[in-house]
């Protein structure tokens, strides 16, 4: 049976793992756990990938729990509570939900610099390269970025680039705001180090520069640092998380900060056009996935240094961390073993998903809550039979 064949039978018959069909190699290590669905561990993005039947199921799931309750324009229901949760993890007076998080960025700095155009960010961030310049466009700030090509700029670059200002420009005009992409999506999740976190917010709560946190992935550098979100948010005065990127929501932000910053938001999303009408659906998910989300991370991690010190006693195959990385590891694979039919082979007869690795049989391995749907002796398994 070819193993596209395999699968639809798979599929069809509503039996997740039929030993009988997998190479002998995998055989021993399957997990007997039955599933609904051929589970698929995705060794990219932060989370689960729920498709739209598993939307679904999940909502109905959380549903026959407790009834969902809507939310009109954003307000009340499922997302109020949802907002009120991520008060209570950020520590924040304030939270409100918005469509993106490009959105919660822009409203962010825009009303944290007032009147002063000049805003710093990193020349890495999402902020100044995946914005469109809003900034400049819309909002009429000056983007000033920094540390080129870096992960992060350090409190003494910041404090040099804004004294330098003085003898730079002749017209002064003050600094609006800073704001921190942390993780950075541009150089595979590296986190800024907490020490210089808490320079840059020492420095600029000391010249009363008001500081933003972009911190879509902010649930990752907690589990890979060990320092809480809480705490991450309490260097900054305004921190945006991303909703699906592993809290599975189908959209959308929450950008947390003080009474008076959020306050003015509500206004600020219907004139840009973000007032929709409901967002229960994205609320009611991520509520139900915050819970126990430290665990699972947790113990995504604990299993992932054991797949990858499998791994790395398979010949041809090094799997290393980044350094200062968060869930994004490297896969190099020896020339002698072609890499992309291994990809290949992963996913049609193992449903494990890599990132292809191209000619120079190189890729990452994105670490995420998907890597538990098997055991690690599974996964190891699988790679040993298709690295041979
Ligand atoms: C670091 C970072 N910030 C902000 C965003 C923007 O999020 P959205 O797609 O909700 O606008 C993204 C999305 O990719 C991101 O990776």
């Amino acid at each position: 049976m070819s193993a596209f064949n395999r699968r639809n039978f798979l599929k069809a018959s509503g039996i997740a793992v039929l030993p009988a069909f997998l190479p002998a190699a995998a055989k021993a290590a399957v997990n007997t756990k039955q599933y609904a669905e051929e589970p698929i561990i995705k060794f990219f993005y932060d989370g689960e990938d729920f498709n739209p039947a598993q939307y679904i199921t999940e909502l109905q799931k959380i549903n026959s729990k407790e009834a969902i309750k809507r939310d009109f324009y954003l307000q009340g229901g499922a997302v109020a509570a949802m907002e009120k949760k991520f008060e209570e993890i950020t520590g924040k007076e304030k939270a409100i939900c918005m469509p993106t998080g490009t959105m919660a960025n822009q409203l962010a700095i825009a009303v944290l610099s007032g009147d002063n155009t000049k805003v710093f960010v990193q020349d890495t961030s999402h902020v100044y390269r995946d914005e469109a310049d809003a900034a400049q466009s819309v909002f009429q700030k000056r983007l000033m970025p920094l540390a080129k090509g870096q992960t992060y700029f350090t409190a003494e670059e910041l404090k040099t680039a804004i004294t330098a200002l003085k003898e730079q420009e002749v017209f002064a005009s003050g600094i609006g705001a800073v704001s921190v992409e942390n993780p950075v999506r541009r150089t595979d999740g590296r986190m800024i180090p907490i020490e210089e976190i808490r320079k840059i917010s020492e420095y600029c709560r000391s010249n009363n520069i008001p500081l933003h946190m972009d911190g879509a992935r902010i649930f990752m550098a907690a589990a890979w640092s060990g320092i809480s979100v809480k705490e991450y948010a309490s260097y900054f005065d305004t921190v945006y998380i991303s909703l699906y990127k592993y809290l599975g929501g189908a959209n959308g932000a929450v950008l947390c900060g003080t009474k008076t910053v959020i306050d003015k938001m509500p206004h600020l999303v219907k004139i840009h056009g973000g007032t929709v009408f409901s967002n229960w659906f994205s609320a009611a998910m991520v509520l139900s996935r915050l819970e126990g989300i430290e665990n699972r991370l947790q113990e995504s991690i604990k299993q992932s240094a054991a797949v990858f010190s499998g791994l790395n006693k398979i010949p041809g195959l090094k799997v290393s961390a980044l350094e200062g990385g968060t869930n994004i590891y490297t896969l190099e694979i020896d020339k002698k073993i072609d890499g992309n039919k291994m990809q290949q082979q992963l996913n049609k007869e193992f449903n494990i998903r890599i990132p292809p690795p191209g000619d120079k049989n190189k890729t990452t391995l994105t670490v995420n809550e998907t890597i538990l749907y098997r055991d690690a002796a599974y996964i190891i398994s699988a790679f040993k039979s298709c690295a041979g």
